[in-house]
């Protein structure tokens, strides 16, 4: 197959993590867990919290800002705004008008992505699809996630899984030098809707006063239908997408994969029969920030030298809905 012709390419990356780090032996003394125990069932050891009074938004506009200043452009040059969350500022309106309003970008159209740990690669591939079509010409599009509050800490199912953090990349109009998104794809299934949710506070359980003390206002997850279909989803994602490419597993330079597990990476890449070394890891450090993990990881890898101009790197993320997806890019 030939090489499909990139049509947009991303411009700069950023990041945003908050300062707080809430190490696997804070929270044995929260929960019944051990260090050991997260490490080894998922190779986290710390995570980022927001601090009191932090707003997602606020995490969202340093990642953006950071990703304009890498791309040499200003707010003022964005045509879009696409955020990944599923833990805005509030329900309503969208966490991307209050990042639209902080950056002191134009009048343009700013929106959420819904697709939790999917949600960057959503993003991405919407964002491709205005640059293609010639309706936008830089599009901003940020992952972000203060997933801390949302969390029940009483869960130790869950609450020793999540993180806080923000990732950004901006996009614009391919050169034709070969760089840019070469092949992305998404694709949702909700046969597992029920799996990993927020039962409370949407229109079919209003919240109450009941519902809020058994934390139906927090995240609750059937942790090992996700794992089940994790390993086969994210693998064939990215073979689809690589086909897309007209490349295979070989060809590539790294793959930044969701972080939400040290183990169903390792049987990715055992699948993709690519060694792990392949693979940006920072799971360790952050957890899992859902739809922020891997800008995040994104950017940490471009500013340390690891990817640089003309690597082709395999981005795949699944989440709740569920929700998956894989996009290959010549950075
Ligand atoms: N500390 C100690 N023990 C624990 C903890 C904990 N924090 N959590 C669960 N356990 C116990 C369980 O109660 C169970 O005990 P039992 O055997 O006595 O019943 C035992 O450990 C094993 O539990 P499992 O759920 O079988 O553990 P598993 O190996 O499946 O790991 C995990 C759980 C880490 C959640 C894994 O299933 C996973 O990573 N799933 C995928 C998560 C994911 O990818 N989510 C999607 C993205 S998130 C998003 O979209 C927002």
């Amino acid at each position: 197959m030939i090489a499909a012709q990139p049509r947009s390419r991303i411009l700069g990356t950023g990041r945003y993590t908050p300062a707080r780090v809430l190490h696997n032996t804070d929270l044995e003394k929260i929960v019944d867990t051990s260090d050991s125990w997260i490490t080894e069932r998922t190779g986290i050891r710390r995570r980022h919290i927001a601090a009191d009074g932090e707003l997602t938004s606020d995490m969202a506009t340093a990642a953006g800002r950071s990703a304009l200043a890498a791309a040499g452009i200003s707010a003022a040059d964005l045509d879009m705004i696409i955020v990944g969350t599923i833990s805005g500022d509030s329900p309503l309106p969208a966490c991307a008008v209050h990042v639209q309003q902080k950056l002191g970008a134009w009048e343009i159209p700013a929106f959420d992505i819904s697709a939790a740990c999917a949600g960057f690669v959503y993003g991405l591939t919407i964002a491709d699809q205005f640059i293609t079509n010639g309706a936008a010409c830089r599009v901003l599009v940020i992952g972000v996630e203060l997933l801390s509050r949302i969390l029940n800490w009483k869960d130790r199912t869950t609450c020793v899984l999540f993180g806080d953090g923000a990732g950004a990349v901006v996009l614009g109009p391919a050169s034709g030098d070969g760089r840019g998104i070469v092949s992305t794809r998404i694709f949702s299934d909700g046969a597992l809707a029920g799996s990993l949710v927020i039962p409370g506070g949407g229109t079919s359980e209003p919240l109450t006063v009941d519902g809020i003390e058994r934390s139906r206002d927090k995240v609750h997850m059937v942790g090992q239908d996700i794992f089940k279909v994790a390993v086969k989803n994210l693998s064939s994602a990215s073979l689809i997408a690589l086909e897309g490419a007209g490349m295979t597993a070989a060809d590539l330079d790294w793959v930044v994969a969701h972080q939400a597990n040290l183990r169903i990476i390792s049987q990715v890449a055992a699948r993709l029969s690519l060694p792990l070394e392949k693979f940006v890891l920072n799971i360790e450090e952050y957890g899992n920030t859902s739809s922020a993990s891997i800008p995040i990881a994104l950017d940490e890898a471009v500013r340390d030298g690891r990817i640089k101009p003309g690597h082709n790197v395999l981005f795949c993320a699944l989440g709740a809905g569920i929700s998956w997806g894989a996009s290959v890019v010549r950075m």
